[in-house]
């Protein structure tokens, strides 16, 4: 057999080195194969097969295609003195072998750090089931009937620690009942007014507008700017009502600073939302005394004046825009506040309305912070601090209002 029947042509050549076509022209055109020509083909000798299998090798050891050029250099520049080849080659493979070891130790450093926050979260998860919350048997003397301001007996009851978890209470003069379900107190057989779609509100690849983000930022903001003025609220065993307490956005940013001897009641007409909330504060390290109430504001189960701090962030705009009614709903609250109450609050505010504004025209009074602040005064709240934000539009979970927003916060006492 002659030499030239040992040469193959450039499709054989591939398929015998398991790569494509391009990968072989690849390698012809850096100068690591250097077939001989014939006419318009290549023929591939066994200087070829054996330069792609080094080439190849060389791939795998991590060379660059720059190292493995060098490394070719070196064996065809030194051809016949092996030795010397040899000697270039034994260094360059020390060389890769500690740039290999360096990244073998960042990546290990990254494996350890992702392990670590791995481990965070699972030690978090863990203690999610610890925290149950239940109402404390000390807090039960702050309940009455909603309806008829009655004493309430409790008829029975699940306790853990103090704290009632499952349970009936009875209005004696009215009969009305309240249970409690899990934590949450609640009028037996209240309905759910409309199924909420609460699950995976919350979720990682939740997609935010950037309108949405925008509303989102001058809420927080102005949040943030309310509760820095917290602790002028936290002297000595304070009952702080949060009327809509909603996601519980404001209590969870408050959470941590809470005093252990200050009560924290919710109110919410959505049960599911407060249980949704009730999840997310049973991961949190240290728990504090929280009391879910799901009621109306017009009817929550609380005795008059046993409420020293009012948290309004945003209740009253909600139940103005999605309820009619002429009153400025404080209104109802009042009787539940001590003489020398506080208030934190937070309005919307509207100077501009789109043309299809979801406020309807009648209720646009309520929506003006002349009028606000006068209902504030009316019910004898002192300004202590107040601010208001640059505008933004509403864009909430399928309610979007291109009018022009503000937000304005108000911290006031009675004095
Ligand atoms: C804008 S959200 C409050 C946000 C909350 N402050 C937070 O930090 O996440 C208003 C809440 O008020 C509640 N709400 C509105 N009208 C109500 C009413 N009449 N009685 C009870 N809750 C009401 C709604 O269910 C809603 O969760």
């Amino acid at each position: 057999m002659s030499s030239d029947d040992k040469k193959v042509k450039i499709g054989k050549f591939a398929e015998m080195h398991g790569v494509s076509i391009d990968t072989v022209r690849h390698y012809m055109e850096l100068g690591l194969i250097v077939p001989e020509k014939k006419g318009a083909h290549y023929y591939f000798n066994q200087q070829c097969h054996e330069d792609l299998s080094f080439s190849m090798k060389l791939k795998s050891l991590h060379f660059t295609l720059k190292e493995i050029h060098k490394i070719f250099f070196v064996y065809r520049g030194f051809s016949g003195i092996i030795d010397q080849a040899n000697f270039v080659y034994k260094q360059l493979l020390e060389e890769k072998q500690s740039e290999l070891q360096q990244q073998i130790q960042v990546l290990e450093d990254s494996k350890n750090k992702v392990e670590h926050e791995l481990s965070t979260l699972d030690e978090l998860d863990a203690e999610r089931a610890h925290h149950v919350f239940g109402i404390h048997m000390q807090y039960l003397s702050l309940f009455c009937c909603g309806s008829c301001q009655g004493e309430l007996t409790l008829m029975d009851g699940n306790i853990v620690k103090n704290e009632l978890i499952n349970g009936e209470l009875r209005c004696n003069a009215c009969g009305l009942t309240y249970i409690v379900d899990e934590g949450i107190l609640i009028l037996k057989n209240k309905k759910e007014s409309k199924k909420l779609k609460v699950e995976g509100l919350l979720d990682a690849d939740m997609n935010w507008t950037e309108i949405e983000m925008r509303y989102a930022n001058n809420i927080y903001k102005n949040m943030q700017t309310l509760s820095n003025n917290m602790d002028i609220a936290y002297s000595n065993n304070k009952v702080i009502l949060e009327m809509g307490s909603g996601f519980g956005i404001f209590l969870r940013n408050i959470y941590d600073q809470l005093p252990d001897d200050a009560v924290y009641v919710v109110v919410d007409h959505s049960l599911d939302i407060h249980r949704l909330v009730m999840k997310g504060l049973q991961s949190k390290k240290v728990k504090k005394n929280i009391i879910f109430i799901c009621a109306d504001f017009l009817s929550i189960p609380l005795r008059s004046k046993s409420i020293d701090v009012l948290i309004d962030d945003y209740g009253t705009t909600n139940y103005c825009i999605y309820k009619h009614n002429e009153q400025f709903p404080l209104h109802h609250m009042d009787k539940h506040m001590k003489p020398q109450a506080k208030l934190i609050g937070s309005y919307m505010i509207i100077d501009l309305y789109a043309k299809d504004s979801i406020i309807d025209v009648s209720k646009r009074p309520l929506f003006q912070q002349q009028y606000i602040k006068e209902q504030l005064a009316a019910l004898g709240y002192e300004t202590e601090h107040e601010h208001i934000s640059s505008e933004f539009t509403l864009a909430e979970e399928n309610v979007k209002d291109d009018s022009a927003f503000k937000a304005y916060g108000f911290i006031g006492t009675r004095k």
